[in-house]
């Protein structure tokens, strides 16, 4: 007899019955009456949520180690959302959970110890029931709740899941771990939630970012009801005023927030298709900034994806853990002669014996060698120069964001250190799966699996949206930038001033939108002065259907969370009424084809300068950002030049404004701009980044020869071809043969010869590469980045600093 073929009996008492009399009825359950228990043999003997969303039982990894766990029933993989017994796992036969007759929940091992229990002794405790929000519940008679799996979460919140004073995440160790690992999330004294790690060796916080405070990071410390919660749309809500919602907000997904064990705090949405976890949020875009990643002298570097590194002068202690960090080769005394090493663009946060500002740099040096506790010394270029002398290195991370670098403090004996360039040759973390920091394997597999899948949403929702970026491309921005260039540049760009406008305030900052700086198909681009002084350019949409203010809001936001030097920063946006739009960072000079195609040109540094910050741009947006952004539109026009010719890119993200639908038949629609288009858009192909790749090497050859290449078509007789062929045509071979006499020929006149006979080889190269017909031959953007850095400053790769 089954349940559901019993119609006339109340189902609650079939299945009571059933449970009571019958320890192995398969049946799906959601509830364990008082007196009864599940076992750790039987795989039948689990709870199941009446939605099917969650499931709850035993959780086993080999023989001896089975958790009582809650784990979502559909994902792939496992993905366990709490744990009872996390740090005391039991044996996988004879461990039982039961519900005592005493109101205790009890899980108890083979030998009939108690692991774990509940505090419901001697409480009239009726059943345990596994709730739809993944909630296990005690409940008594009257249904009241006296105990909840919610009060205790490990290292995951769900939805509606209130997390306060005193609760916590915790990390697990790492990957197939599930004990306590040592990265927590909580509300620290100062009613602040904090990411921070917690480490055998040191502890340290790292989010809030400790540069700029928390008001720096728009918290406060005023609300002390320390409370946050996150609802079903994706909208998460702290009292300490921090707030995000998922990228992908709205009903009907299953998320989870989850303080991971590579350190980052994550949400996630489960794909019901695939049954993989996609990432809508997280808290820490430069996943290097997270401390303790590396341990003790090693630095956490981008080959693309984080890996640990060791310094020049110093071998990892224990290869395979991490967590060991990196020792010297040398003795570190003072009674010897010293020099120093230079680590470009790395950093070692806190440990600082002393700070100074608007010092030299060889006074800084002289600071540290004079301390024998000294081991290193920052130095920062931005502003006037900071010095900060170290007396330990931990926290070590590699950012292209970082104006300065790390002076490691070495014995002149052993011996000069060409260049300190960290790259991914040097050991990798987690090259082991089974080591616990930075296994960050399974992370990645998830992403690189939601790669594709933005990729498909990208081709679809970039229908549309191309016209209008080659509509509103090129916007001309003339005058003073507001911001200090300190601020602006330096360590301090990321910070999170992203926020949202009123329309009478940018009304009012535009001057009821006066002068316009640019004119395009989404709309017009206006001058304003903010109340704080800051000049912006604000950009009306206009013409296009748009979701609503809440989806308008989430998917600007995460272009908001972009920001990288190269990349023009959105300063926030305003979605009142009709009224949308965009406020965006305000550029002192022109873009790149105003400067390249007119009469005055670049200079050769300056045109190389804009070679290389363009492809970290794209690289950051490719590789490193959390959307995984295609910009489809590279293009001179789109490259906005900053004080000092350091090139932003403008106009990436808008393909997520627009509506996502779209039929088949618009595909065909879908350009770019025409001279800089890859050919797979001809083709039909799925759209992926080395569309951008290909542009980019139309643009940076265009930035050698000074010409369009796009719209030249050389007329030989019979034959067309495109003035972009002919060059690949005539220069791959002679450079495949080593030759250089093409050199002279092809780069602009305009340089009157002066530019680097090196760099113009590099850059035709690259773009050579990067226009291949077939995609899969192009380079990647690191890999351009990369390229391109090796011939950056010939003369400061080669002279260390102090020898
Ligand atoms: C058990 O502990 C939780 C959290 O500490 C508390 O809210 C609950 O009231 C306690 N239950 C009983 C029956 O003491
Ligand atoms: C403190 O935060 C809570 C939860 O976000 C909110 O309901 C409450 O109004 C806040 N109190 C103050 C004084 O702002
Ligand atoms: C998957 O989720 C989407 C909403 O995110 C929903 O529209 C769709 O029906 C779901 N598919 C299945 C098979 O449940
Ligand atoms: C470091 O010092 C120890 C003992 O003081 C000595 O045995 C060792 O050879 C030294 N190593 C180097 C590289 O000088
Ligand atoms: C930092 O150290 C140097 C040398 O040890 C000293 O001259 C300087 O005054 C110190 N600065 C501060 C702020 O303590
Ligand atoms: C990985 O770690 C496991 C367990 O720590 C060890 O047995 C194995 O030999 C390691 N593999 C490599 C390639 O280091």
């Amino acid at each position: 007899m089954k349940t559901s073929a019993s119609p006339r009996f109340p189902s609650f008492f079939t299945v009571a019955f059933f449970l009571l009399f019958s320890s192995s009825f398969s049946e799906t359950r959601n509830f364990l009456p008082r007196g009864s228990s599940l076992s750790v043999e039987d795989d039948s003997d689990i709870l199941t949520s009446l939605d099917q969303t969650f499931t709850c039982g035993f959780y086993g990894m080999g023989d001896n180690a089975c958790w009582f766990s809650i784990w979502f029933t559909n994902s792939k993989e496992r993905t366990v959302v709490w744990m009872a017994n996390r740090d005391r796992p039991v044996n996988g036969q004879g461990s039982r959970i039961s519900l005592r007759p005493d109101g205790a929940m009890v899980l108890t091992d083979v030998d009939d110890s108690t692991i774990w229990e509940t505090n419901t002794t001697s409480t009239d405790v009726s059943r345990a029931e596994l709730l739809d929000t993944g909630n296990l519940v005690l409940k008594d008679t009257r249904g009241k709740i006296l105990w909840q799996s919610f009060d205790f979460p490990t290292d995951t919140l769900l939805p509606n899941q209130f997390f306060t004073k005193s609760t916590k995440l915790i990390s697990r160790l790492g990957r197939g771990m599930y004990s306590s690992g040592y990265f927590n999330f909580f509300f620290d004294n100062n009613n602040v939630l904090t990411l921070m790690y917690d480490g055998p060796d040191i502890s340290s916080i790292y989010w809030p970012d400790p540069d700029f405070g928390v008001f720096g990071s728009h918290r406060t410390n005023y609300n002390s009801s320390r409370v946050a919660v996150f609802d079903e749309m994706g909208n998460f809500l702290s009292s300490d005023e921090f707030q995000f919602s998922a990228s992908d907000m709205g009903f009907g997904i299953i998320r989870r927030l989850t303080m991971d064990y590579d350190g980052n705090l994550r949400l996630y949405s489960l794909n019901n298709e695939t049954g993989l976890w996609v990432t809508t949020w997280e808290a820490m875009l430069e996943q290097c900034k997270v401390h303790g990643i590396c341990g003790r002298n090693a630095i956490c570097v981008y080959t693309p994806k984080p890996k640990c590194s060791c310094p020049p002068g110093y071998e990892v202690t224990e290869p395979g853990n991490w967590h060991k960090g990196c020792k010297p080769k040398f003795n570190q005394t003072c009674s010897q002669e010293l020099t120093f090493v230079q680590v470009g663009q790395v950093d070692f946060y806190g440990f600082d014996l002393n700070y100074t500002q608007s010092i030299s740099r060889d006074t800084c040096s002289k600071f540290c060698l004079e301390d024998c506790r000294c081991v290193a010394f920052s130095y920062r270029l931005s502003g006037d120069g900071r010095c900060y002398i170290k007396s330990a290195l931990f926290n070590g991370y590699k950012s292209p964001n970082f104006p300065g670098s790390i002076y490691l403090k070495v014995p002149a004996s052993v011996g000069r250190y060409e260049s300190a360039i960290l790259s991914g040759t040097n050991p990798i973390c987690g090259s082991n799966d089974s080591t616990i920091m930075m296994g960050l394997p399974s992370m990645y597999d998830t992403i690189s699996k939601k790669v594709k899948w933005v990729y498909l949403y990208w081709f679809v929702s970039a229908i549309g949206v191309i016209e209008i970026l080659i509509a509103s491309a090129g916007w001309l921005l003339f005058g003073r930038h507001g911001v200090p260039d300190s601020v602006e540049e330096g360590y301090c760009a990321i910070t999170s001033q992203f926020r949202k406008f009123r329309y009478a305030e940018l009304k009012k900052a535009t001057m009821n939108f006066k002068e316009v700086l640019g004119r395009g198909g989404s709309g017009a681009v206006y001058k304003g002065v903010l109340a704080d002084e800051r000049v912006v350019a604000v950009k009306r949409l206009e013409g296009i259907s748009y979701q609503g203010e809440d989806v308008f809001w989430a998917e600007v936001s995460t272009i908001g969370q972009i920001y990288h030097m190269n990349l023009v920063r959105m300063w926030g946006f305003c979605a009142e009424a009709s009224h949308r739009l965009l406020v965006y960072e305000y550029m002192e000079h022109q873009s790149l084809d105003k400067h390249l195609f007119s009469r005055s040109s670049l200079g050769w540094k300056e045109r190389f300068k804009v070679a290389l910050g363009t492809a970290k741009g794209l690289a950051y947006l490719h590789h490193e950002c959390l959307e995984w952004v295609i910009h489809c539109d590279v293009k001179p026009e789109n490259i906005l030049l900053h004080t000092e010719f350091e090139p932003k890119i403008s106009d990436f993200g808008l393909a997520k404004l627009s509506n996502r639908g779209g039929s088949n038949s618009e595909l065909s629609r879908i350009r770019g701009t025409k001279g800089y288009m890859a050919p797979e858009w001809a083709l039909n192909l799925p759209i992926t980044a080395k569309v951008d790749v290909y542009s980019y090497g139309v643009v940076i050859l265009e930035i050698v020869k000074g010409i369009r290449l796009s719209n030249l078509i050389i007329e030989d007789g019979e034959a067309q071809e495109s003035e972009l062929t002919r060059f690949v045509r005539v220069v791959k071979p002679k450079i495949n043969c080593k030759e250089e006499s093409w050199i002279e020929e092809i780069v602009d006149q305009r340089l009157n010869g002066e530019y680097s006979r090196r760099q113009v080889m590099k850059i035709v190269e690259v773009a050579i590469c990067c226009v291949e017909e077939d995609r899969d031959q192009r380079p990647t953007m690191d890999s351009v980045v990369e390229a391109l850095l090796e011939c950056e400053d010939e003369s400061k790769i080669h002279s260390p600093y102090a020898q």
